[in-house]
């Protein structure tokens, strides 16, 4: 058993991430650690990791005290962590990737490590294409060699930040049952998730942080979605039913025989016809490689089309980015640390990204300012972050995943944009968010705009959307409107 004891740490900004926060983790046991964004949930994460050394508390394990200097120590008491998109090593084969840093013995022995990784895969059930490259692996793959890395290191204690949010149904699914195999071999594993029913549905136990500070710790059995919700955000949540919208302006976005083929190893799109009318909010969703990154990246003007015609107001938008945002688009874009975001730069220059193009004669420091603390402000007033202490000149990295994801919504809904393409605007959001971003969407939509949401996040676009067209193998084979009902069985049957 891990035990985290009133674990304090306050960073060098000023933030107090964890005030006191404690956890206990049993082995065999899954548990759910749960809390709205920023509560502090990846901060204790990170301590447990030893990637991240507490100011105050203990962390002790099967009852002996330890001091984790760095990971490797964590490692060694047997607790390592899987991220969201791992870090893990790139231009080698799966095998290897897998292996490294867990070779053991002196001398590097391919054959043997390649063996060790080949019966950890068998005895878990992992299926990974252990000799291909490890840069063409999904998402979901490069978490599961992260898994297969710690197995080899020997952890029995697993953490997983918010990984599922990445994942589509069938990965989570997987991925889930590995959760069940592992547990069954004795493991703890902690998992840190935003989707309350998710979670729900595979923990045991269940702690709550709020503010720095654990809320409660109950067993999954004792609680359901209500009380939960209630524990993480500490009142009742705020969310409205919302009326379908109308959605019968003219097209602001048309897209006709749309081809693209395969020229960065995405799948191709064929003869892709839809229209997104203003006033509406249209979705679309498909499996990975089904072909709707590709359209994201072509409608936005990220990847050049091959024939076909896509219209911005008027506007034809054929591989120029800027072409599709002088057209009045707006766009959150799947790749959020690279394309949405420089992480490495400031907060301030992440926030006048596109604004600084407004002007294209000189660069109006002070209209930029004034466009970086409406931003700062509406964070507060409307989002309910508390950004306060917060300087313009911290990197856009010591800011919470949740944080960002909110920051650079706010971003983009900031524009005088026609047409707001988000791709997977739901990630990291907890569930207050969550509805305050369809109450900001279904505003758009009232005020004559257009919102187009590409996510595999079913259940959030299934009530949010007017129209959704499902994408499968590069086409569009079902178009949903009307009713709710049945609309989630239409939508998985059409998607696999
Ligand atoms: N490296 C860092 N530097 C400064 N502040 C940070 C850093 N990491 C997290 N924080 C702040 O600590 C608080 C808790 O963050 P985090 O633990 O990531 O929240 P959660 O995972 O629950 O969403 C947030 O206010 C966040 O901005
Ligand atoms: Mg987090």
């Amino acid at each position: 058993m891990i035990t985290l004891n009133g674990i304090e740490k306050t960073f060098l900004n000023g933030v107090k991430a964890l005030d006191g926060a404690s956890l206990a983790l049993h082995q065999g046991e899954i548990h759910a650690v749960l809390g709205e964004n920023g509560a502090g949930k990846s901060t204790l994460m990170h301590v447990l990791a030893g990637f991240l050394r507490a100011d105050a508390g203990n962390i002790a394990v099967d009852g002996k005290e330890r001091r984790f200097y760095g990971y490797a120590d964590a490692l060694d008491a047997g607790i390592g962590m899987v991220k969201q998109h791992p870090l893990i090593a790139d231009g080698f084969p799966v095998w290897t990737a897998c292996a490294i840093g867990a070779e053991g013995g002196f001398f590097l022995a391919p054959k043997k490590s390649r063996a060790r990784v080949e019966s950890v895969c068998e005895k878990w059930g992992f299926s990974l294409p252990l000799d291909k490259d490890s840069s063409s692996l999904t998402v979901s793959q490069r978490q599961t060699v992260a898994v297969v890395c710690l197995l080899l290191h020997g952890c029995s204690v697993f953490i997983f930040d918010e990984v599922t949010a990445v994942l589509s149904l069938d990965e989570t699914k997987r991925l889930f049952s590995l959760f069940m195999r592992l547990k069954q071999g004795g493991a703890g594993i902690a998992l840190i998730s935003h989707k309350l029913d998710e979670a729900l549905s595979i923990a045991d136990r269940v702690t709550v942080l709020r503010k720095g500070k654990t809320i409660a710790s109950l067993s999954a059995t004792e609680s359901n979605g209500e009380t939960l919700n209630e524990l993480i955000f500490g009142k009742g949540l705020k969310g409205k039913d919302w009326e379908l919208g109308v959605g019968e302006g003219e097209n602001i976005l048309s897209i006709q025989n749309l081809a693209v083929t395969d020229a960065v190893g995405l799948p191709f799109l064929r003869d892709v016809t839809m229209g997104v009318a203003r006033g509406s909010i249209v979705g679309v969703a498909g499996v990975r490689d089904s072909g709707t990154e590709t359209l994201e990246l072509a409608l936005t003007g990220f990847l050049k089309r091959d024939s076909g015609i896509i219209c911005l107001n008027g506007v034809e938008v054929n591989g120029n980015p800027l072409t599709f945002r002088d057209a009045g688009g707006a766009y959150l874009a799947a790749d959020r640390v690279g394309v949405c975001l420089a992480p490495n730069l400031t907060l301030w220059d992440n926030l006048v990204i596109h604004a600084h193009r407004k002007n294209r004669f000189f660069l109006d420091k002070k209209f930029l300012n004034d466009w970086a603390a409406a931003i700062m402000n509406k964070m507060k007033t409307e989002w309910g972050d508390d950004w306060e202490k917060r300087s313009f000149n911290e990197t856009a990295l010591s800011f919470s995943g949740g944080q960002l994801q909110r920051l650079v919504l706010q971003r983009e809904l900031a524009e005088d944009a026609g047409l707001f393409v988000l791709s997977e605007p739901f990630w990291g959001l907890d569930a207050q968010s969550c509805a305050y971003l369809v109450q900001r969407l279904r505003s758009v939509a009232a005020h004559g705009g257009a919102v187009l949401v590409f996510s595999a996040d079913i259940d959030n676009i299934i009530p949010l959307c007017d129209t959704i067209f499902v994408l499968r193998d590069g086409r569009i084979v079902e178009t949903i409107h009307g009713p709710m009902e049945n609309r989630k069985q239409r939508l998985v049957k059409a998607m696999v």
